[in-house]
This record gives structure tokens, C-alpha cells and sequence, in this order.
């Protein structure tokens, strides 16, 4: 029976990781995986995650299995720092939600529903999108559309072709938006353009869903969460899948968190439940570490304040980076690289074709995705002439 499959190749992100690892260049630039560096590229543990490790390591005394929808104190926790502190939906008890593994399990959770609910809907995924949005949903047996999002020659948002996409989705469809940072351009929408899909959601009856995985690396937690939160206060439905993989640096740990802004409060337990029906299905219960130390973090007055501190001064090195870097390319290149300052989050296509992208992997080990998209997080003091010197001479 086993030896009818055949070997698949490597995910493209982890793939090329993983050749970045291999490759015994002591010049080598990884540039892949959505990973926040420090100067010394290394992912660093956040000092509220270590004190909250060291409490939770002394105090816990068992394993038993987490209950169905997850910690009680993340979830609240995660609901505030999503939607806000004073968040009309929350006060109105339309919120119901439940941790997941992971950014992905949330979004797969969230597709559980979408399918249960509308077993014809279509997925509105923005045009490019994070590559795994479709294994990760379509495996729930969800249909997609294309939407333009990026135009590669302006460096920018699309917005008026967006706008005419989302034209065409119907009521029972949803639309997947990221909440902030897109992944892979790291061209965000204004609050303004928030605003008119909101009202086009209103218009048309289609649902917002929104991936948010890097809340607090752009220009701020509450900045980022600002467009996510404008819809949830104009719309009755909006679905959210959320990640503590990037702002806490819990990758390995695995702690998502799937949200549903509902009608009213029967509608929102209706989905809790339904929640937890797939996640029996899938994975059963989710994991317990990170998740408990990202609830003791969200529930403590001041680990938070260490947390947000420390956050706060990633996302300031990876904007100082982003203006680092486009000096270093104009001044190199004589052309305009003003894009990678106006763009958000730890990823920026640098507009080299797949040639050029493959060049610099083979002639200079600096290792990107073949459609350019860079890790900004991955750059640093001692890397960054070399890369700037490597894309001018592909160029
Ligand atoms: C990325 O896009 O690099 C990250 O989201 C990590 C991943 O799982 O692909």
C-alpha cells in the first residue's frame, strides 16, 4: 500500500530553509522563514515568556488534558487584545472563541465553520497570498477565488482592482483579508480602505475573515489590530484566526487562537460548539504549554508590560531596518526602493524576478523566496552590505 507514493518535494518556505541551513557559506543571509532575528540572528525568548516559563514549570501539577476550547485566561486574554480593551462585542457578549495549535489550526478551525455554515462558499484569497492559506482551508473542502491585492510595478496596494474583484463575491462568501503585515508583500490597507470593504461586506453579505499573525510588528498592537477592529465593530459576523507564534516568539509552542464576532450571544456559544466539534474531530484538545504562558502573560499586569515593551522594540528595529535597507539599495542602485519603508511587518518583495531571486541564492547564498518576498527580520549590521552589494549586482 505504502509503496504506491510517491515523494513530494519540500514546502517552499521551509524548503528553502532548510537549504539555507545546509549551506556551509559562512556568508550566507537566511532570508526564508517568517522568523523574527535579533542582531545577532538569533530568535530570542522573550523575557515575559522565560518568568512566565519558570512560574508555570514550579506550579503545574499535571498534564491532564487541556479542556476542549482551551485556557480560559488566553482566551479572554487574546479576545481584549484582538479586538480592544473597550470593544463594544465583547461588552455585548457576541464574541465566542477557543485557542487553537497554532495560527494554522485556528484558520483550519475557522474553515471547519466556514464549510459547516456554507458548504458553497467561496474563499476570496488576496492576489499573492500567504502560500499555505490553501492546502491549510481548501482541506476543509472550501472553494477559492483569486482577488487582486499587489501591484508589482507600483509597490503597492491595488486597491480600485481589489475593490472591482471583491465586486463579485456573494453573500454566503467570505473574504480573507490580512489583519496586518501581509504576508508576503507587507503592503497593508489604510484605515479608509478598511472602511469601504467594511461597507461592501455590508452591501454585498459577505463575511470578513481575518488572519492575523503579526499584530504588534507593524506599527503598533493597537495600530495593527485597528482595521480588524473596525470591522468587528461595523458587522454582525467576522471570523478571526490569530497567532502568538510571531509577538510572544512562541513559534514551537503552537498557540493560535480562532475568534467569531457573532449576532448575539446564543449565536456566538452556537459556534463555540461547533468549534469544538471539529477540533474533536481533527486534533481533539489543543496543547497546553504556550498557551498558559501567553494566558499568564495577557493576565498579568506586568508581564504584559514587559511583553509590550520588548515587542515594541522588535517592531522598531525591523522599521529601522527597513529604512536601512532601502538607503543602502537607492544609494547603491541609483533606483527608487522607497516601497520597503512604506511596507509593514517582517516581509517586503524586493521586485527581483525568479532569475534574479535564484542568482543571489547561487552566486551569494543569500538565501530568499523565488518571489523575492524577504524576511526584513533577517537582516542585521554585519549582513546587510553584503545583501544590498548582492541584489545591485543582480540587478
Ligand atoms: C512564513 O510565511 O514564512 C511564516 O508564516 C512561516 C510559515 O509557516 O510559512
Amino acid at each position: 500500500m505504502l509503496d504506491k507514493l510517491e515523494r513530494l518535494p519540500a514546502d517552499t518556505i521551509l524548503g528553502l530553509a532548510a537549504a539555507c541551513r545546509a549551506d556551509p557559506n559562512p556568508d550566507k543571509v537566511d532570508l526564508t522563514v517568517g522568523i523574527y532575528m535579533d542582531e545577532q540572528g538569533l530568535c530570542p525568548v522573550f523575557d515575559a515568556v522565560r518568568q512566565a516559563q519558570q512560574a508555570l514549570v514550579a506550579e503545574e501539577v499535571s498534564k491532564a488534558y487541556m479542556p476542549p476550547a482551551g485556557d480560559d485566561s488566553f482566551n479572554r486574554g487574546m479576545q481584549r487584545l484582538l479586538l480592544g480593551e473597550n470593544s463594544p462585542a465583547l461588552s455585548a457578549n457576541r464574541v465566542g472563541s477557543v485557542q487553537a495549535p497554532g495560527g494554522c489550526g485556528a484558520l483550519r478551525i475557522c474553515a471547519e465553520i466556514i464549510r459547516a455554515a456554507a458548504p458553497d462558499a467561496k474563499v476570496w484569497v488576496s492576489d499573492p497570498s500567504w502560500p499555505v492559506h490553501f492546502p491549510l482551508l481548501g482541506s476543509s473542502g472550501l472553494q477559492f477565488e483569486a482577488y487582486r491585492y499587489y501591484d508589482p510595478l507600483g509597490h503597492s496596494v491595488d486597491f480600485d482592482a481589489m475593490v472591482s474583484d471583491l465586486g463579485q463575491a456573494g453573500a454566503s462568501d467570505v473574504v480573507l483579508l490580512h489583519g496586518c503585515c501581509h504576508n508576503p508583500c507587507g503592503a497593508d490597507l489604510t484605515l479608509d480602505q478598511w472602511g469601504v470593504i467594511a461597507e461592501m461586506a455590508e452591501r454585498q453579505g459577505f463575511t470578513p475573515f481575518v488572519d492575523i499573525a503579526y499584530q504588534g510588528l507593524g506599527q503598533g498592537l493597537e495600530e495593527d489590530a485597528a482595521g480588524l477592529r473596525l470591522l468587528v465593530e461595523r458587522l454582525p459576523e467576522v471570523i478571526v484566526a490569530a497567532s502568538c507564534s510571531k509577538n510572544m516568539g512562541l513559534y514551537r509552542e503552537r498557540v493560535g487562537h480562532a475568534l467569531f464576532a457573532c449576532r448575539d450571544e446564543a449565536n456566538a456559544q452556537a459556534i463555540v460548539s461547533q468549534a469544538l466539534v471539529a477540533a474533536r474531530r481533527i486534533y481533539s484538545m489543543p496543547p497546553a504549554h504556550g498557551a498558559l504562558l501567553a494566558g499568564r502573560i495577557l493576565g498579568s499586569e506586568a508581564l504584559s508590560a514587559s511583553w509590550r515593551t520588548e515587542l515594541a522594540s522588535m517592531c522598531r528595529r525591523i522599521n529601522g531596518l527597513r529604512t536601512d535597507l532601502r538607503q543602502k539599495l537607492e544609494q547603491k542602485s541609483g533606483r527608487d526602493f522607497g516601497f520597503i519603508e512604506r511596507e509593514n511587518g517582517m516581509f517586503s518583495f524586493l521586485g527581483l524576478s525568479t532569475e534574479q531571486a535564484l542568482r543571489v541564492r547561487e552566486e551569494y547564498s543569500v538565501y530568499m523566496l523565488d518571489s523575492s518576498r524577504i524576511n526584513v527580520a533577517g537582516v542585521n549590521a554585519r549582513n546587510i552590505d553584503y545583501l544590498v552589494d548582492a541584489v545591485v549586482a543582480v540587478l
